[in-house]
C-alpha cells in the first residue's frame, strides 16, 4: 500500500491543508478546484488563502513533484487510489448544509471509477448531514461508475476537526482521527494513510462518523456561548469572568479551553455547523432549545460589545473609532461570519466613524460592507487621532500594542477589548481607561 494516490477533491481548508498533510507523509496527492488560477498558482507553490506556515510547506511539497494542483476531478480520481472528498457545504437560507458540491464530486468520483480496474476508496471528509454518505455519495457513485460500494470500491467518513490559523499544525497533528466505515477492509486503507500519527484512531459507523462533527462544533459553541452569557452575568456583579471560567476550568472534567468570553464566534464552521444541525433536528421534528440558545447568545454578544463601547465614551455620535481585527479570529485573513461585521455596522447606526486595521483581513472584509469604513495600513494609523481604540480579533501584533501606545496616538486612552487581549489591571495602572467583556467594567 505504499505507492497509494490520493486525489482531494476541494481546495479550500480542510482540502489543501489534507492535501499538504497527505503529501508530507509520502502520499502523491493532487487537490483539486473548479478554479483554474487557484490550480496554477498552486503548481507554482501559492496557496489559494493565507494559512501561517502553509505556503513554505506547499512550496517544498510541489518543488518535490508529490503535490499538485489540478481542475479535473475525473483525472485526478483516476490517478489515484483513494479520493477525499474536501468540497465545501455552505448553509441554504432555511440553515440547512447545501449538498450540491458533494453531489457533483461524487458524480465525478462515478464517471471516473467507470473506466478503472482496480479497488479505490471514497472518502468523505466535509461536515455532511448523517445520512449523507450512504445515502447521496454510494448511490451516486454507484449510479455514475456501474460499479458496487463494498465490492468494487469502499466508502468511509473522516470528519476534520482542523482550526484555521493552526490548520498546520492541526492537519499534522490531529488529536484524534474519527473514521466511520462502510465495511472493515474501507477503514483499514483509511486507516493506513494515518499510520503515522500519533494520536487516538477511533472507528465506528459512518453515520456516527457524520454526527461527531456536528456534536463536537455544537458543544464547543455552546462552551463559548456559556461563558459569553456569564460575562453579561458577572459584569453586573463588576466580577471578572475570565477569573470564574478559570475556577470552572480547572475541573478535569470541564476543562478550560473554549471559556473565553468575547463578542461571539464567528468563521466558517461555528455558525453554519450549528445552525444546520438545529434546522436538521427540527426538520425530523427534534427541538433543540439548547442550541437555539447557544445561536442567540452568539447574536446578542456583539450588541452587548457595542453597549460597552457607548458605557465607555456616553455617545457614539461623531466619534471616530480605531477598531482593531477585523477577521473573525487571529491568524487568518478569513472574514466569514466575523463579529467584525454586525459590530461596525451598528457602530455606523449610532452615528460613529470607524477607523479599521487587520494584518490580513483588510481586503476581505471591503468585500462584506459598502459602509465608508477608512482602512490603515497599520495599527499606528488606525489609533491616531481616534476617540477610542475597541479590539475584535487580537492577532500578535494586536496584542503586542502597549499602553504608552494607546495615550500617545489616541485622543484619550481609551481601550473597549472583545477579546481580553489585554492584561486590564495593567492597561489601568498604565493609564487606559480599559473596558472588556467580562471585565469589571462598573464604576464603582
Ligand atoms: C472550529 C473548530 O475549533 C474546529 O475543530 C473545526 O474543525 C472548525 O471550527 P475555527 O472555526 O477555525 O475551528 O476556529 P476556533 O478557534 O474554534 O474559533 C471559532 C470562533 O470561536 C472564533 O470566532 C473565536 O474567536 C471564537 N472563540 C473561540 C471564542 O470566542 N472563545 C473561545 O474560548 C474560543
Amino acid at each position: 500500500m505504499d505507492k497509494l494516490k490520493i486525489a482531494v477533491l476541494g481546495m479550500g481548508y480542510v482540502g489543501l491543508t489534507s492535501g499538504m498533510a497527505f503529501a508530507k507523509h509520502g502520499f502523491k496527492s493532487i487537490c483539486t478546484t473548479t478554479t483554474l488560477s487557484k490550480a496554477e498558482n498552486l503548481n507554482k507553490g501559492i496557496p489559494p488563502f493565507y494559512e501561517p506556515g502553509l505556503e513554505e510547506l506547499v512550496r517544498e511539497m510541489v518543488g518535490n513533484g508529490i503535490l499538485s494542483g489540478s481542475t479535473d476531478n475525473v483525472d485526478a480520481v483516476r490517478q489515484s487510489d483513494i479520493t477525499f472528498i474536501c468540497v465545501g457545504t455552505p448553509s441554504l437560507p432555511a440553515g440547512l448544509a447545501d449538498l450540491s458540491a458533494i453531489e457533483a464530486t461524487a458524480s465525478d468520483i462515478g464517471v471516473a471509477l467507470k473506466d478503472v480496474d482496480c479497488y479505490h476508496v471514497v472518502v468523505a471528509k466535509s461536515t455532511i448531514p448523517p445520512g449523507t454518505t450512504e445515502n447521496l455519495i454510494l448511490p451516486t457513485v454507484e449510479k455514475y461508475s456501474g460499479k458496487k460500494a463494498g465490492v468494487d470500491f469502499g466508502l468511509c467518513m473522516n470528519p476534520e476537526f482542523l482550526r484555521q490559523g493552526e490548520a498546520v499544525h492541526d492537519s499534522l497533528n490531529p488529536d484524534r482521527i474519527v473514521i466511520g466505515e462502510y465495511d472493515k477492509r474501507s477503514g483499514d486503507i483509511v486507516e493506513y494513510v494515518y499510520r503515522d500519527y500519533d494520536c487516538p484512531k477511533m472507528r465506528c459507523d459512518i453515520k456516527a462518523a457524520e454526527l461527531i462533527k456536528y456534536a463536537a462544533n455544537s458543544l464547543l459553541a455552546t462552551k463559548i456561548s456559556f461563558a459569553n452569557e456569564f460575562s453579561r452575568i458577572c459584569e453586573k456583579f463588576n466580577v471578572d469572568v475570565y477569573e470564574v471560567m478559570r475556577g470552572v476550568g480547572l475541573d478535569f472534567r470541564i476543562n478550560p479551553r473554549f471559556l473565553r468570553a468575547g463578542c461571539g464566534f464567528g468563521g466558517s464552521c461555528f455558525p453554519k455547523d450549528v445552525n444546520a444541525i438545529v434546522a436538521l433536528a427540527k426538520s425530523i421534528g427534534v427541538e433543540t432549545p439548547l442550541l437555539d440558545s447557544v445561536l442567540y447568545t452568539n447574536e446578542l454578544q456583539p450588541m452587548h460589545f457595542v453597549e460597552l463601547i457607548k458605557d465607555a465614551v456616553g455617545t457614539l455620535d461623531g466619534k471616530v473609532i480605531s477598531f482593531l481585527g477585523l477577521s473573525f479570529k487571529p491568524n487568518t485573513d478569513d472574514t466569514r461570519a466575523t463579529r467584525a461585521l454586525p459590530i461596525i455596522e451598528k457602530l455606523y447606526e449610532e452615528g460613529a466613524r470607524v477607523k479599521a486595521y487587520d494584518p490580513k483581513a483588510m481586503e476581505k472584509f471591503k468585500r462584506l460592507t459598502d459602509l465608508p469604513v477608512e482602512y490603515c495600513e497599520n495599527w499606528e494609523e488606525a489609533l491616531r487621532g481616534a476617540d477610542l481604540a475597541v479590539v475584535q480579533s487580537d492577532w500578535r501584533e494586536i496584542r503586542d500594542i502597549k499602553a504608552k501606545d494607546f495615550k500617545r496616538l489616541l485622543n484619550s486612552p481609551i481601550v473597549v477589548d472583545g477579546r481580553r487581549t489585554y492584561d486590564p489591571k495593567s492597561m489601568i495602572s498604565e493609564g487606559v481607561k480599559y473596558y472588556g467583556i467580562g471585565w469589571r467594567n462598573l464604576k464603582t
